[in-house]
């Protein structure tokens, strides 16, 4: 099978009442714990690279190890893996344009951070060059509070997406799917403590994201796919590991993963995943390497590191996202 678009994925998503799970790659191990936990629930898989997974391992390398996991698929387990190719957070038109021309499937242009006319004419260059290449476009209304790679956006300077704005940003862009802000964020530390109470463990307890604007988005845009950014949970299990092994991230909190499930049922097809796959792994190798000081085999730790992040997407596929066995 050849790597698709999301059109098919996203439309099935839809009206199945689950969401895609798109999981930031960026070597070898992540790769291939994300495609084995596929493969083994059967489900569609976005990929996506951001800018800097794209410095950091180069486009060719990426590429060519997410081919190696499609014909691995085929060859090991008789199976046609759906996988769709997606450059997450595009800032450019060039970049787009060096994505799609690279083989990309999927590209997200970022204007979010400009004004709505800048955002829709940047949109609108970019959806024109990649819908004459075959490739979809993600959007962007509304800003995320967190941490990107080279970007940093407080919660005061984040902002709720504004549904009114949503139907005319859609029809005058072109674009296949819209990324709304609606109270996720960024990184492993979403939340403040002052936006969060405590629960009796200590752990902080996020305030809920705001499903009245999803509702109200998708009111306006019937049958259109959203898209969820900063949805790592965090979970706890992980940073507790981390602590506990020479790490320090004291109140790490995430999205409640039943908030993540209510979302996928309804017009929420794309749920962005990254923190929690490096929680995972992070986590499984400050421990291997505090229980086995003398080892120093890169195989000998990464093996298990790419065991926890195929198991941690596992249960996402399933117990978050529903799309287990949709491929
Ligand atoms: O949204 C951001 C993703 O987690 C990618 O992070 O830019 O550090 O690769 P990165
Ligand atoms: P997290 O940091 O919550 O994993 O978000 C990832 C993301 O939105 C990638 O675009
Ligand atoms: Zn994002």
């Amino acid at each position: 099978m050849a790597i698709v678009t999301s059109k098919e994925m996203f439309k099935k998503a839809y009206d199945g009442g689950y969401a895609i799970g798109a999981f930031n790659v960026n070597n070898m191990e992540i790769i291939q714990g994300i495609t084995e936990a596929a493969m083994e629930k059967h489900a569609p898989l976005i990929l996506q690279v951001s800018k800097g997974a794209r410095a950091y391992a180069k486009h060719v390398y990426l590429m060519k190890l997410i081919e190696a996991a499609i014909a691995d698929a085929e060859q090991s387990a008789g199976f046609d893996l759906p996988i769709c190719v997606h450059l997450d957070h595009g800032d450019t038109f060039e970049l787009c344009k060096s994505c799609i021309d690279g083989g990309f499937t999927s590209v997200m242009i970022d204007g979010s951070s400009k004004s709505f006319e800048d955002n829709i004419a940047l949109t609108k260059q970019v959806v024109e060059y990649a819908h004459d290449h075959g490739v979809v476009v993600e959007g962007e209304l509304g800003t995320l509070a967190g941490v990107e790679d080279e970007v940093k956006v407080s919660a005061e300077d984040s902002s709720y997406t504004r549904p009114e704005e949503v139907e005319e940003f859609v029809s005058r862009t072109g674009v296949d799917s819209l990324a709304i802000a609606i109270g996720t964020s960024h990184g492993a530390y979403k939340f403040t403590a002052a936006q969060c109470t405590r629960n009796a463990d200590g752990i902080l307890v996020p305030p809920p994201l705001r499903f009245d604007i999803l509702d109200e988005v998708s009111k306006r845009l019937p049958g259109f796919p959203i898209v969820l950014h900063g949805s790592s949970s965090v979970p706890q299990e992980f940073v507790k590991i981390i602590n506990e092994n020479g790490g320090k991230m004291p109140d790490a909190v995430g999205i409640p993963e039943e908030q993540l499930r209510q979302a996928a049922r309804g017009a929420v097809c794309k749920i962005n995943i990254d923190s929690d796959l490096r929680l995972a792994m992070t986590a499984s190798i400050r421990k291997y390497f505090a229980e086995h000081p003398d080892h120093f085999d890169p195989r000998q730790y990464l093996k298990p590191a790419r065991i926890a992040i195929k198991s941690m997407v596992e249960h996402k596929l399933v117990d978050v996202l529903g799309c287990d066995g949709k491929a």
